[in-house]
This record gives structure tokens, sequence and C-alpha cells, in this order.
């Protein structure tokens, strides 16, 4: 017999929504000001809205990512010489399949390793892949970046990809401390490969996060909802607008929720009643553009030397290969 094509490990007990998400919650809302941790955006529903944001128009990110991985996928395969590719915020994989084709092509390729909170979407993604490419191990873990990065299997040459511009979702400090683990989880020459967005005209990337169709209203109001079902809350998405705007400082957008109306939100689960004034605001999610410059000396500081920077034929999202030494 051989070995099962797919294996799935979870490092997220059954009550990890209860458990983790009530002092999450409980935390972003006895803050000044409120901000929730992303991670609660990617229920079912949110994971489908995130899918359709990515074929959207305006959303440029998906499409310049994939035709640099497109141009420049062999070329990784030869330099980094990885025969594992772990993939961190895995979602769909979609685009992935551009990066494993080339690895697969030179025979090279033995394990894919996703890695999402979302467990439905990651267990569709490995099914897909594990047939696609008949006799690759593919290792699920359904797991939190921001806890279970120790928690990746190890063995032959890794290398982890982090695309999508996910890092840019991290505040600077946690972006600084997931860095530092990534470094902690690797061995000497293995290998990262980061897609971040960068800098560009701000009424491109506003558009990209405001979109005509509504999608990223839905998206992150969408987290008000999970917080109704899951901690058996009574938010009314309705009272809430979705505010966008550019923080030129920060040189990063910042999506919030904003209500007009004072509202009283009673969080049964956590036995916590959130008052909201009137133009009160909830941070949700902030999605960093980048100065390579800058990166590549946060990736120095967490052990990496990047060897390659692709920005494609617009200049508009950035593909970073880095080694860890
Ligand atoms: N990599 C894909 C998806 C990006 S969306 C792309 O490039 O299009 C971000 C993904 O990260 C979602 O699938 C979400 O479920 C996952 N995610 C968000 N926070 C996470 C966390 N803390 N740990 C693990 N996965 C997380
Ligand atoms: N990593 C993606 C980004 O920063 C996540 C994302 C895409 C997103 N569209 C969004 C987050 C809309 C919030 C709202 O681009």
């Amino acid at each position: 017999m051989s070995e099962p094509a797919i294996t799935i490990d979870s490092h997220l007990p059954l009550d990890w929504a209860e458990g983790a998400m009530r002092d999450d919650i409980s935390r972003a809302f006895s803050n000044s000001p409120k901000v929730l941790p992303p991670k609660w955006l990617y229920d079912d529903r949110g994971s489908d809205l995130f899918d359709q944001i990515t074929r959207l128009p305006e959303y440029y990110p998906t499409e310049a990512e994939r035709a640099i991985l497109a141009e420049r996928s062999a070329e990784i395969a030869a330099k980094t010489g990885a025969t594992t590719v772990a993939e961190l915020g895995s979602g769909t994989s979609d685009k992935t399949r551009t990066l494993l084709d080339a690895f697969w092509a030179t025979g090279q390729l033995k394990r894919f390793v996703p890695l999402d909170v979302s467990e439905a979407t990651l267990l569709d993604a490995a099914e897909m892949l594990a047939s696609r490419y008949e006799g690759l191990q593919v290792h699920a873990v359904v797991g939190d970046f921001t806890r279970h990065l120790q928690q990746l299997p190890i063995g032959g040459r890794r290398l982890v990809a982090f695309l999508g511009g996910t890092l840019g979702n991290f505040y600077e400090e946690e972006r600084r401390a997931f860095l530092g683990a990534l470094g902690d989880s690797l061995e000497a020459d293995e290998w990262v490969l980061l897609g971040v967005d960068v800098i560009k005209p701000i009424e491109q990337i506003l558009a990209a996060y405001n979109d005509q169709a509504g999608l990223t209203a839905d998206f992150i109001k969408n987290v008000l909802t999970v917080l109704n079902s899951s901690l058996a809350a009574d938010f009314d998405p309705a009272l809430f607008d979705y505010i966008p705007f550019w923080d030129g400082l920060q040189e990063r957008v910042d999506m919030r929720l904003r209500v007009e109306t004072p509202h009283t939100v009673r969080i049964d689960a956590l036995e916590l009643v959130v008052e909201f004034t009137e133009g009160e605001e909830i941070r949700v999610e902030i999605s960093t553009k980048f100065r390579v410059e800058k990166l590549r000396a946060e990736l120095a500081e967490a052990g990496f030397d990047v060897t390659d920077v692709w920005t494609g034929e617009a200049d508009d999202f950035g593909l970073v290969l880095a080694r860890r030494i």
C-alpha cells in the first residue's frame, strides 16, 4: 500500500473558536480604541467573501502576484532546491499552484504543507492539490500562524511561502514577533517567499479596499456576524459603516467600522455589555504597503538574507525570496 496522500494535523482544539476567541474579544472590547484581531474574519462565509474579493477588478494584488509567480517560480525552485513547500495562511492555495507546478516539473517536490485557521477551506485545497499532483504528500496543518510555527513538520529542505500580502495585516510589533518566530522555526539554508504589496498611488490602493460591488464592506462587517453567532452577541451590522482610509504616516490602509448612533451590544457568552458612543470606531484590519529596504532590514533582524526581490512589470507588488542564515 502506498502512503495516503493527505495527512491532517489540527492544533486548534475543538472549542478553539470559543476559547481563544473569548480571550481575544474580551481584550479587544476592553481596550480603547477597540481593535479586533483579523483571524476572526475568516469563518466559512468570510473565506468565501475573501475569495470573491481576489477576483474583483479593483483588487490588483492577486493577479499581480500570480504574474510574478508565473515568471519566477522555476528560478525559485532551482535556487532553493526545496523539497517541501509550506504555505502559511494558505486559504484556497489557488495561486500557489503556479509555484508548485514549477517545483513539480523538476521532480524535486515531495511534500506540501498548507497551514490555515480556516479548516474547511484548507481541506478543500488539500484535496484539490493531492489530486493535481499524484504522489505528492499533502500535510495540512489546521493552526494559527502566530502560535504554531514550531509545529510545521521538519525534514527535507523547506521553503515557507507567505503570500497575498498577509504579512501586511500585522501591526508592526506583531510583524516583528512573527518574523522572529519564523526565523526560529527554520534551519540554516531553508527559505521564505513573501508576497507583499508595495507603495503606489493612493487612489489605486484605496480602490482595492473599497470596491464598487461592496464585497469588501461585507467582508469586514462579517466579523460582527461571526461574533453574533459564536459569542451570542447582538451587534446590528446595519448600524455600522465601513470606513477605509490611507494612513500616510504608517503607510497602511486602515479599515474600520463606525457607528453613527450610540449602540449598546450584549455579548452574552462573555457576560459583557459594550457601549459604543456616537461616531465610535472598531479597528478591524490594516494592510501595510511596504518599502523593500525596510523589509530587508526587518528580515535581517530575524536571521534572513534577502536574495531576490521581484516587483513585476508594473512594479505593483513584491515577491521577496530570503534564505535563513
Ligand atoms: N494566501 C491566500 C489567502 C490570503 S487571505 C492568498 O494569497 O490569496 C489570509 C488567509 O490567512 C486566510 O485563508 C485566513 O483564513 C488565514 N489566516 C488569517 N489569520 C490567520 C492566523 N492567525 N493563522 C493561520 N491562518 C490565518
Ligand atoms: N492580505 C490581504 C490584503 O491585505 C487581505 C485583504 C484583502 C483584506 N482584501 C481585504 C483585508 C479587504 C481586509 C479587507 O490585501
